[in-house]
């Protein structure tokens, strides 16, 4: 992994946090207890800030980028899926971005919302609380149900418990 500092801002980790060789921080990013981050993701900071909740896992792929005046802030508990990319937007606690979705400048996702696979959520667009929405451009398609619910808490502790063993693992090499 690279921790990278940009024009005096640095990177600030919290030491649980797992970044999988091949990953990138770059600039003015917090990434706070038990973040997760995955090969060849990358996070970076180096106009605008990213602020990441605690256990929030970014998986093999993304992109998470703050551009001038759109700060990128990812709440507690989200996952965002292989390949996603978060350009300057808000993503509420518990959310997930699925698989090679892309959320765009100021957009807001709600807590607990989905944002489908490959689905693309416009500039400014605000998804509600628990709302699932799907496309390009991304429209509103159900609630997400508490089946849903229930399996991503699953994945979420699988990913997590999946991170502390590659840490210890990565450590040793
Ligand atoms: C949103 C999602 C949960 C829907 O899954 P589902 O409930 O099994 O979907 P359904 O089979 O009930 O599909 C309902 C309809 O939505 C459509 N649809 C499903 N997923 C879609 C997607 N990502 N984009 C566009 N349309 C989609 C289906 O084609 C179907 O259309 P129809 O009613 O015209 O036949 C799923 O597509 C998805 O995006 N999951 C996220 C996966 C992911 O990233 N997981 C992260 C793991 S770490």
């Amino acid at each position: 992994m690279s921790v990278i500092e940009f024009e005096g801002k640095k990177p600030r980790i919290h030491p649980s946090v797992f970044l999988a060789p091949g990953s990138w921080v770059i600039g003015d990013v917090t990434l706070d207890e038990d973040v997760n981050v995955w090969t060849n993701a990358v996070i970076r900071g180096d106009d605008d800030k990213v602020v990441i909740g605690a256990r929030t896992t970014v998986l093999e792929g993304c992109l998470i980028e703050a551009p001038t005046g759109s700060p990128v802030s990812i709440g507690k508990d989200v996952i965002v899926s292989h390949g996603a990319t978060v350009h300057g937007a808000k993503i509420g606690d518990n959310a997930i971005i699925g698989i090679q979705a892309v959320v765009l400048d100021k957009a807001e996702i709600g807590e607990g919302a989905m944002v489908g696979s490959g689905a693309l959520v416009s500039p400014r667009k605000v998804v509600p609380p628990r709302m699932v929405v799907l496309g390009m451009p991304a429209e509103p398609k159900s609630e997400v149900t508490e089946a849903t619910v229930q399996y991503m808490a699953k994945e979420r502790e699988r990913t997590l418990s999946k991170a502390k063993v590659y840490k210890q693992i990565y450590a040793k090499k």
